[in-house]
């Protein structure tokens, strides 16, 4: 694997403080986020180093953090999470980040955009969201306005919506192939409450709090992007791939995600990330 040393040192508070580490679906220890950090933010520098930037769910401003430390003139980090945005706040002051070459803002994205004028940031960093909001086109058409330049999106696919959970296998055993070759969305349910934020937007059922997953197949997300006139290009995983044979069946199953690898979401296609251009 080749992953260049020093977006972000192993003992960087954004590592060592991250309770994610272990997370099965993108874990936050030192070798995911550099990776994520080269292939999302470094292969794309030009869209970053320079630039005002936009970072969209941004959760406590790491990848804002490594976004400024490649050379990002400023960035705006938004979160619906004050806790998560307190923490940005205090981990990026610990960190010496000069105070204008950032903002942190607590609110909803979709409410956010709206208010917000056109061509405001060069580039906007949509990380771990877009499968949270319920209508993923009005929210493209948001940041196609909002952004100058460029949009980076790493999200979960349609995939996703059916490797969640210990009952995938028997609940998805019935669905076939064919079906993600088409543009179809997926909606699943799932529990407003997680562990480190609480998504906004979400209603009761069961006296718990609900909130949809809305994941998109690949071709949904191309038509999408057509549609709204993107430029756009698949990012490139192939170099840090461990497992590249495997397929999203190979997920569903308790066991099958004790076996796999963080980058395994990528090469079975049930996460992706695009570069759009405007
Ligand atoms: C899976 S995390 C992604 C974190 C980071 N961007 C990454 O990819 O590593 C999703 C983040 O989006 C935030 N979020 C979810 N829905 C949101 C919304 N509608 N508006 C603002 N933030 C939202 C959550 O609070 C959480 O911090």
């Amino acid at each position: 694997m080749k992953l260049k040393n020093g977006y972000i040192p192993e003992n960087s508070i954004f590592i060592t403080k991250d309770p994610r580490k272990n997370r099965w679906a993108i874990p936050f220890h030192y070798e995911a986020v550099n990776v994520r950090a080269q292939t999302l933010l470094d292969e794309n520098i030009e869209h970053i180093k320079g630039k005002r930037i936009l970072d969209l769910g941004c959760h406590f401003g790491t990848f804002s953090y490594i976004a400024l430390q490649l050379g990002a003139e400023f960035v705006l980090g938004v979160d619906s999470s004050a806790d998560l945005i307190k923490q940005a706040k205090e981990m990026f002051t610990a960190s010496s980040v000069p105070e204008d070459k950032y903002g942190f803002i607590i609110q909803d994205v979709i409410k956010y955009l709206e208010n917000l004028s056109e061509k405001s940031f060069d580039t906007i960093l949509c990380f771990g969201l877009l499968y949270y909001i319920p209508d993923n086109y009005h929210f493209l058409k948001l940041l196609k306005k909002a952004a100058k330049d460029a949009i980076i999106i790493d999200t979960f696919t349609a995939y996703y919506s059916l490797i969640q959970g210990k009952d995938a296998v028997e609940a998805n055993s019935i669905i076939k192939d064919d079906i993600f070759k088409l543009p179809v969305m997926m909606h699943s349910l799932t529990q407003a409450k997680k562990k480190y934020y609480s998504l906004p937007g979400s209603f009761k059922g069961q006296n718990k709090k609900l909130s949809f997953l809305s994941c998109p197949t690949i071709p949904l997300l191309e038509l999408y992007f057509k549609s709204l006139g993107f430029k756009f290009r698949q990012l490139d995983w192939s170099q840090y791939l461990k497992n590249p044979q495997k397929n999203w069946q190979d997920l569903t199953s308790s066991q099958g995600k004790i076996d796999s690898h963080w980058t395994d979401l990528y090469s079975t296609d049930v996460r992706v990330s695009y570069l759009l251009n405007l």
